[in-house]
């Protein structure tokens, strides 16, 4: 039996916190820490969302969801179950996926779930041995967390093997890097698909595509993700309950297996090549921008639905609108190497006018009165609509109301070639975004079983 959740405290600070709020917002009062200057205020629905900037352990809630990675990694989950708490989030065991990807590689391994051919190395002779017996285009990827950094995707021999050596050397990314996976670079469009896990139980979300490069067209660096959208046109939300079938299943199993009692959100980044889908990372944590489209499209009780999988008893599937969103971040000047923050922002109350809207704060500060720039991706503006095409037209026009000096913002955020909307040999695709399936009765709300063995 899960306990009624009335109050609910979310760690983090950023717009995927920014968005748990307000749909947390629906049926409890909703604290989030740190927060922002965004989150504050009363819900249509008469609930209090607030900011403080205080420990977790010091906050009394009914339900507790742990936003980022790095709290996670850190064992915040386990240090609040210690004391009681009922969370959303694993612990340091289960978050492991996320903080070594290296050890992620070797349970995708175990488990049987599709993944990049790879190897692990703290050496640089053989890990360079080994990469110049792929063929390319060549992978390094950090071992340890590094802020979405830390993979380095490339055509050219030379610029991989350099890499390798500022990563193992320290160099670039400290001890994060000094282990690292090489794997092959896999080619097709990519989709972030969201999981619900009880510790045994899956309740897969509607998927989502989130844009990683800075600029439009997908060129530029990586980034934290400059858009997303809901639903895809290449994985139809009916077709979720088989892709996590296949992907997601498995792994929970072996974690069973390996005693990790996982209740959170699992987060596979999947591409789907020409040979079938396969798993790019798991998160161990909503996606930003990800969670701001995929809580927008969820009807009703979220705090219900999470409290469910913080208490291991699983009993309802989200239902969803006939309905798209379409987010689109606005970032600062200098982003993602070097962001410059306090810029002041114009326009927020202007876009906090529009229907079907809603502005997130991803890194702002409250500064006499002003709200200003305070990281890299400053504000979500996420909308919906019944198309991808409406909510599209209504976030770029909370987008029009927004700017400071310098904002960079991809003005092709789910546009049908945007992202690579070709997917070979997946069923569904591909398909124009204009043909998007209703997902009014769909696999996404149906129960994946974990395979126990
Ligand atoms: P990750 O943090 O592992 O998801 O990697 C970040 C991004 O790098 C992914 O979203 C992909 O765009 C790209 N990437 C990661 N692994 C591969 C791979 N094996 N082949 C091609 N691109 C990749
Ligand atoms: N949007 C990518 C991430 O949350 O990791």
């Amino acid at each position: 039996m899960t306990p009624p959740i009335r109050t609910v405290c979310v760690v983090g600070s950023g717009g995927r916190e920014h968005a748990l709020a307000v749909a947390l917002g629906r049926t409890a009062d909703v604290v989030v820490t740190p927060g922002n200057p965004g989150i504050a205020g009363v819900t249509p629905e008469g609930h209090t969302l607030s900011s403080v900037d205080v420990p977790a352990e010091s906050i009394d809630a009914d339900l507790f969801v742990i936003g980022p990675e790095v709290p996670l990694v850190d064992g915040l989950a386990d240090r609040l179950r210690g004391s009681g708490r009922l969370v959303l989030g694993p612990g340091a065991d289960g978050a492991r996926l996320e903080g070594s990807k290296g050890f992620m590689k070797a349970v995708l391994a175990e488990s049987g779930v599709p993944t990049a051919r790879f190897a692990v190395f703290s050496e640089i002779q053989p890990a360079r041995t080994y990469l110049q017996s792929l063929p390319g285009p060549w992978v390094v990827k950090t071992d340890g967390l590094a802020a979405g950094k830390g993979v380095l995707v490339t055509e050219s021999l030379a610029e991989a093997e350099a890499d390798l050596e500022a990563k193992l050397s320290g160099r670039a990314f400290g001890p994060a890097g000094r282990r690292v996976v090489v794997e092959e670079g896999l080619t097709g469009p990519e989709c972030s698909l969201l999981v619900l896990c009880d510790g045994e139980r899956l309740v897969p979300l509607a998927p989502a595509q989130d844009a990683k490069r800075l600029g439009d067209g997908d060129r530029g660096p990586n980034t934290g993700g400059m858009g997303a959208y809901s639903p895809v046109p290449f994985v139809p939300d009916d077709e979720v309950g088989t892709l996590a079938d296949n992907v997601v299943a498995p792994l929970v199993a072996t974690l069973r297996r390996r005693g990790i009692d996982y209740r959170g959100v699992l987060y596979a980044g999947l591409m789907l090549t020409a040979e079938g889908p396969r798993v790019l990372e798991f998160n161990v944590r909503f996606g930003d921008p990800e969670a701001q489209v995929v809580l927008a499209r969820i009807e009703g009780d979220v705090a219900g639905l999470l409290g469910e999988a913080a208490a291991g008893s699983l009993d309802r599937l989200p239902s969803y609108g006939q309905r798209a969103a379409v987010c689109v971040v606005l970032a600062a000047d200098g982003y993602p190497a070097a962001p410059r923050t306090g810029d002041v922002i114009h326009g927020l109350d202007i876009a906090a006018r529009l229907d079907h809207v809603s502005v997130f704060h991803s890194g702002t500060a409250a500064i006499e009165g002003k709200v200003v720039t305070a990281g890299g991706r400053v504000l979500s503006v996420t909308a919906l609509g019944d198309t991808v095409a409406e909510a599209r037209a209504r976030a770029y026009a909370g987008v029009e109301a927004l700017s400071w000096p310098g904002m960079q913002v991809r003005t092709d955020i789910a546009l049908p070639m945007s992202g690579g909307d070709r997917a070979p040999g997946v069923r569904g695709g591909p398909a124009g975004v204009g043909s998007l399936r209703s997902p009014g009765t769909s696999r996404a709300t149906g129960w994946v079983g974990v395979p126990a063995r």
